[in-house]
């Protein structure tokens, strides 16, 4: 079966309990088990995963090279600072990479509104709260 690897980012893990006024009040459990309806509704295997680490996440993207179809990544706080992050990216091109957000982050703090991702992805979706992770399902599996 096709699998996407879906990665997060640094205090993704704290969701729920993390500002529930920006991120709502929803686990990243609960949006794995979504991410997996998903999957399953879309052919897709997920294999959904979550680190502190931005070493992690670079060794995760390029395993996603070999292993993956796509990556669906949420990189948190990486995503405005990682040129390690950016090149991970396009040194597994072609491989489709569809960032994510659960926070409109062009409408929050000045420091947010550059990510270092965007240019090498595929496309971002960002301020529709964990419905972002589907959508960006839905949109590598309508390019695969
Ligand atoms: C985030 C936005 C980032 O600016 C922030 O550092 C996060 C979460 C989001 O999902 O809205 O950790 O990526």
């Amino acid at each position: 079966m096709t699998t996407i690897f879906v990665l997060n980012g640094p205090n993704l893990n704290m969701l729920g309990k993390r500002e529930p006024g920006i991120y709502g009040g929803k686990t990243l459990e609960s949006i794995e088990q979504d991410c997996r309806q998903a999957g399953e509704r879309l052919g897709l295997e997920i294999d959904f995963r979550q680190t502190n680490h931005e070493g992690q996440l670079v060794d995760w993207i390029q395993e996603a090279g070999d292993k993956a179809a796509g990556i669906v990544i949420n990189p948190g706080a990486y995503t405005h600072t990682s040129i390690a992050l950016h090149d991970a990216i396009r040194g597994v091109a072609p491989l489709p990479v569809a960032e994510v957000h659960l926070s409109n982050i062009h409408a929050r703090e000045p420091f947010r509104h550059k990510s270092m991702v965007s240019p090498v992805a595929v496309g971002m979706i960002c301020g529709f709260g964990p419905h972002g992770y589907v959508l960006a399902l839905e949109a590598l599996a309508a390019r695969i």
